[in-house]
């Protein structure tokens, strides 16, 4: 970015919804998955380029819940390449400080993908600068029946009265306890929805969908969405 433009306000927390890698290899008489090869490219190019600009938290989208209703041979490919970024990230982004996490279900994925997760997220729990969610087998959905049934049962054992639960309570069972809400939330790929993402956390994001399709995501479509997000009024219901 220019100089006038260092003096934007860089939201804290951004949110990436990782789209449009499908679309891209089609275009091209591709199979889908060169486009998830691709899509894995601009995913560390990019994150690199946010962790600059000064975002504190990242959270990228890289396979939702409802993901394991596509065909197993596309399903297979994105695991695979998971386990060779997850093998590459243990060293990864340790220049820039990156601090890595991984947010959703774990219980789906074999012993030794949850290894890696966990030696990845381990090699680099130290570091200082900004946080990378992964957001891998994640859905709000799933994640906010988590946090109801964690309360739940703290209810049942006494430790909290119904009284007592308040919307901290609820923060505290999701996977993004302690970090605060995402302010921007970019949508690749043109689509307008959020596809069970951050539901509960993106109250009062900015939403920002760009039409360009993830493998094509550049840093200068990242400083649009940055531009456009200076230019928004956030009320948070005030005036
Ligand atoms: C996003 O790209 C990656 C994942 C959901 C894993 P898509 O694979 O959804 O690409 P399109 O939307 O079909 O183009
Ligand atoms: C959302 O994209 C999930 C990720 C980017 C990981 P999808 O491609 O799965 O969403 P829909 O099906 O278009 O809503
Ligand atoms: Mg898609």
């Amino acid at each position: 970015m220019n100089q006038k433009e260092t003096e934007l306000i860089i939201p804290y927390h951004v949110g990436i919804i990782m789209d449009g890698n499908g679309r891209w290899a089609k275009k091209k008489g591709l199979p889908r998955y060169i486009g998830h090869t691709y899509g894995a490219q601009t995913f560390r190019n990019i994150t690199r380029y946010i962790s600059k600009q000064g975002v504190k938290v990242l959270t990228l989208y890289a396979f939702s819940t409802e993901n394991w209703k596509r065909p197993p041979e596309e399903v297979n490919a994105i695991m695979k390449i998971f386990r060779q970024y997850l093998t590459d990230a243990l060293t990864d982004f340790r220049d820039d400080d990156i601090k890595v996490r991984f947010i959703g279900d774990r219980s789906a994925f074999g012993k030794e993908m949850v290894k890696l997760i966990d030696e990845t997220e381990d090699v680099a729990k130290d570091r200082q600068g900004m946080l990378l969610n992964i957001a891998m087998n994640y859905g709000s959905r799933d994640e906010i029946l988590r946090a109801v049934k964690l309360i739940c049962q703290n209810v049942k054992d006494g430790k909290i009265n119904i009284e007592e639960i308040t919307d901290k309570e609820i923060q505290s069972g999701l996977y993004t306890a302690n970090i605060p809400d995402p302010d921007l939330i970019i949508r690749t790929g043109g689509e307008h929805r959020l596809s069970n993402f951050l539901l509960y956390q993106s109250a009062y994001a900015e939403f920002y969908s760009s039409e360009t399709l993830w493998p094509d995501f550049k840093p200068e479509d990242f400083d649009k969405a940055i531009l456009e997000f200076n230019r928004r009024n956030r009320r948070f219901g005030g005036v």
